[in-house]
């Protein structure tokens, strides 16, 4: 066994012995990593969408949640709804859907294009000091850039005003 092996072994017992483990970075060793053709539309949505710069991981989960969901419905039982879009990645991830299984299905985007609806008291946490225009803001992008981010998908539907929660069962879409 070379020097840097017993490095290895003795950095990787050190850790074991203060409770961490030592792993490869780039092991894949869940779904959402060796789903390759997830991935590759993933990336593509990202590059798109101008995305790409804030790839994170849990983000990338939460989108492979939803190629999965995709999976799941029956296309020919009703239409689809995206409710907030920001730049349009999972609205490409699901107009690509769409267009793979080559389905007629209508696509509906709902968005303010102007970012996060008013954050009230109960929306932040205690000792949040953003200031709450700047993260309203962070989310906004307007209709015409998402309509050329999605240009490749004729089918989608864009509907621009403030979603309003009127409870539990009931989203009211306002025209502004
Ligand atoms: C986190 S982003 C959506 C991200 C997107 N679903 C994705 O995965 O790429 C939230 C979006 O919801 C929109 N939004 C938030 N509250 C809204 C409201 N009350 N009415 C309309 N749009 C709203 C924002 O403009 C923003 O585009």
């Amino acid at each position: 066994m070379g020097g840097s092996d017993y490095m290895k072994r003795y950095v990787k017992k050190l850790f074991n012995n203060l409770g961490y483990e030592i792993r490869r970075a780039n092991n894949k060793e869940v779904f959402w990593q060796i789903d390759t053709a997830f991935n590759n539309l993933y990336e593509e949505a990202q590059m798109k969408t101008q995305m790409k710069a804030t790839d994170n991981i849990l983000r990338r989960q939460r989108h492979y949640t939803l190629s999965y969901l995709l999976k799941n419905i029956d296309l020919k039982s009703g239409d689809i709804c995206e409710l907030g879009c920001w730049r349009g990645l999972s609205a490409y991830q699901i107009a690509s859907y769409i267009r793979q299984k080559n389905e007629k299905v209508d696509f509906y985007v709902f968005d303010s294009f102007q970012g996060l609806s008013e954050i009230r008291q109960v929306d932040r946490y205690e000792y949040d000091k953003r200031n709450p225009d700047n993260i309203r803001k962070q989310f906004a992008c307007s209709l015409e850039s998402v309509q050329g981010n999605l240009r490749e998908f004729n089918f989608i539907n864009y509907y621009k005003g403030w979603i309003i929660i009127l409870g539990k069962n009931w989203t009211k879409i306002c025209q502004k």
